[in-house]
């Protein structure tokens, strides 16, 4: 798809179509990822597709955060893409200066955009979701204590089928600036 036309097409799907997504079309999303540049290059992330109904049920009961969800629909979603942080190693002056996780949540965002536009050349929709319960997600994952879950990509065929929604942005002028604030 054109690059605009992709830049339209992309947007935040929370209804999806009873149909699975074939197991092959995630973990080539994976894979589309894992070309995301990251600091140094460390690649801090680890990335869980989660499609197997038992998994995906104990999955949904971690979108409960304690009365808190962000995705009340978690039970239609077809599939779910879980990106976890783990420990960056940056190169040693860089190491040196900074945390080692200062580019590790930034990391993550990018390989879940790429995830996001990937699916929607693909014709899927997709949604992050960044609000859960982490202990039960690790319990329901088997995410170990060195992995920090940070961010869980909903995906599944688009059960609206509108057209791409006008996007509610901060105008040009309000969020961008030349050469001085
Ligand atoms: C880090 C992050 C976390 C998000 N968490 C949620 C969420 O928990 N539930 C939800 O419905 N949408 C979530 N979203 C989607 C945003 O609400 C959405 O991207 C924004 O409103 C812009 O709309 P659009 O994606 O349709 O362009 C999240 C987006 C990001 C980038």
């Amino acid at each position: 798809m054109d690059w605009k036309d992709l830049l339209k097409r992309r947007e935040s799907c929370r209804v999806y179509r009873d149909q699975p997504v074939p197991r092959t079309v995630l973990d080539e999303l994976v894979k589309e990822a894992l070309q995301s540049p990251s600091g140094c290059n460390a690649q801090p992330w680890r990335f869980l597709i989660v499609d197997d109904p038992q998994a995906k049920k104990r999955l949904v009961e971690a979108l409960d955060d304690d009365g808190l969800t962000g995705c009340p629909w978690g039970d239609t979603v077809p599939a779910f893409i879980v990106i976890s942080e783990l420990k960056a190693t940056l190169k040693p002056k860089v190491a040196e200066r900074y945390d080692s996780q200062k580019f590790a949540q930034m990391d993550i965002g990018m390989a879940a955009m790429t995830i996001c536009y990937a699916a929607a050349d693909m014709g899927l929709g997709s949604c992050m979701i960044g609000t859960f319960h982490e202990k039960k997600l690790r319990e329901a994952l088997g995410i170990p204590d060195e992995a920090k879950p940070r961010l869980i990509i909903t995906l599944g065929y688009d059960g609206v089928g509108h057209p791409p929604r006008a996007k509610i942005r901060r105008t040009f002028a309000e969020a961008c600036g030349h050469n001085h604030w």
